[in-house]
């Protein structure tokens, strides 16, 4: 049965959301129908196909009343949207369907399992939020809410657990058991990331807690993620009210990876280290899936609630999904590259190899909004050099920069003048590993975005830019003289198009 706040929210998608033109979204990232989208939900695979879900508000721009917005595709990049599938239509998720997991359950249904959030009143007269976990089963693109919802509440917390704290279940099936990983706050203020089993069974048995803030890395854990990973075990959250350590966390929301090993039996997880996800300005919330081949994808939302200003005017969508990138381990560290079948997109290429450069220059063929472009630096002989600097998106006024400086180790994003209108955070700086001055830097460009990939993946940093898409010159510079190669593919949905 299709309620009528989920019928209203259909209806209003299927009229507006055709009004769009697709020139004004990205090519290739995932936008909202219409309106305001927040955290991938129930990124998942479901009868051989993707399904992504969304944290979607269709009648504005702003979060407003949360729904699930949804999408599917055969390869991760070409998506098909479909009719919204949640709206909050019940009196346990009145104040909204917040984020959580997806799965496909052995009856052959898929079960979306999303935190409920409803309003009370606290003893001091305030209005407050209780969240619990809920359960919807259906067939790929309606979707009934069990009857018994919720099916986890404040009685199923550990000792000290947060009724108002308890969210963004990510559910996921091991042999024949489904678990289930929520973030909540516990007794110090911070943030946990408890473990419940049997979930496939609308009900759900607490195991254990998988890790604690203890008030280390922010306070709250949000959107958590726990899997498998060459031959290590990685925990993901997204911490609100980080404070900056170093380069490698900054203020408000961040992102966390730890990586550890898991013994289910015994110790549980025992974390051996900590990392940043993507070191840019619009990142937060990340999920991930298991393909049939193995791969770990992983998508988030290209956004920051520090960076949700940043919006234009008039805007009839807001929130962008990154690419959905593979993961692997490399030497401790998480690295993330786009997925391959972005490969197959690939149109036109052109490449220049060992072009010096000193001062500014700018390639024949080398310029575009919509492109992937890899840039390999090279000192010349044992001279070294000041920085370098990629600038793109670029007119008289506008250009995004992407710059290397080989003492300090560091890359730096500046975005200041890439058409947002309002005095957020443009800037952001991360430590790359030192190669020698060497330094490969992949960008993909996407319209209103760029996700930048440093040394292989070993560093991910994205932002999101709405600079006028007339401004696609690219150009290259250095304070002393370097040696570069430049590889770029224009990225297009049809190849015979492009090549006409
Ligand atoms: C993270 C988050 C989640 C919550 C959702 C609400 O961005 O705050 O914790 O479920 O957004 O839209």
């Amino acid at each position: 049965m299709i309620s009528e706040v989920l019928q209203k929210a259909r209806d209003f998608e299927s009229q507006y959301g055709p009004h769009i033109p697709d020139s004004e979204r990205p090519a290739f990232h995932v936008t909202p129908t219409i309106g305001w989208m927040n955290d991938p939900n129930g990124f998942s695979v479901y009868k051989g196909e993707y399904h992504l879900f969304y944290q979607y508000y269709p009648y504005s721009s702003e979060w407003g009343l949360m729904h699930w917005g949804h999408l599917k595709s055969k390869d991760l990049i070409r998506w098909e949207r479909l009719p919204a599938a949640l709206a909050p239509d019940q009196e346990y998720d009145a104040a909204g369907c917040f984020s959580g997991g997806a799965v496909e359950l052995p009856d052959g249904r898929q079960m979306l399992m999303y935190t409920g959030v409803r309003r009370s009143r606290n003893p001091d007269g305030f209005i407050q939020e209780i969240q619990t976990q809920c359960v919807a089963v259906g067939d790929g693109t309606d979707y009934e809410k069990f009857s018994g919802n919720p099916i986890l509440d404040a009685k199923d917390l550990p000792e000290g657990g947060s009724a108002i704290d308890f969210r963004d279940p990510k559910v996921w099936q091991e042999g024949d058991n489904f678990y289930a990983v929520i973030g909540n706050r516990t007794t110090d203020g911070s943030g946990a990331i408890l473990l419940y089993k049997g979930v496939e069974d609308f009900r759900g048995e607490f195991v254990r807690t998988l890790d604690a803030c203890h008030n280390q890395y922010g306070k709250m854990w949000e959107c958590p993620d726990f899997f498998p990973l060459d031959g290590r075990q990685v925990l993901f959250t997204s911490p609100q009210e980080m404070q900056p350590v170093g380069l490698e966390f900054h203020a408000g929301n961040g992102t966390l990876c730890l990586i550890g090993d898991y013994d289910p039996d015994g110790a549980g997880f025992v974390r051996q280290s900590a990392q940043a996800i993507d070191y840019g300005l619009d990142f937060y919330a990340p999920q991930t899936l298991l393909t049939a081949d193995g791969r770990r994808v992983m998508i988030a939302w290209m956004q920051n609630w520090a960076t949700i200003s940043g919006k234009p005017n008039h805007c009839r969508w807001f929130g962008q999904m990154t690419l959905p990138r593979e993961l692997s381990i490399r030497n401790g560290r998480l690295y993330q590259n786009p997925v391959r079948e972005l490969e197959n997109y690939r149109g036109q290429f052109v490449a220049h190899h060992n072009i010096p450069v000193c001062g500014e220059i700018n390639l024949p063929g080398i310029q575009g909004r919509v492109l992937d472009m890899t840039v390999t630096v090279h000192p010349i002989g044992n001279e070294s050099y000041r920085w370098f600097r990629i600038r793109a998106a670029k007119d008289g006024e506008h250009e995004t920069i992407i710059r290397y400086r080989p003492d300090q180790g560091t890359v730096k994003l500046d975005r200041t003048r890439s058409g947002l209108p309002h005095d957020i955070v443009h800037t952001r700086s991360f430590f790359v590993r030192p190669r020698g001055g060497e330094i490969k830097i992949r960008i993909i460009l996407d319209r209103f975005s760029l996700e930048v990939f440093v040394n292989d993946g070993e560093q991910a940093a994205s932002a999101v830019i709405y600079t006028r898409q007339e401004a696609d010159v690219i150009s290259f510079e250095a304070g002393g003289t370097v040696m570069m190669d430049v590889e770029k593919y224009e990225l297009c949905f049809d190849k015979e198009e492009n090549e006409a």
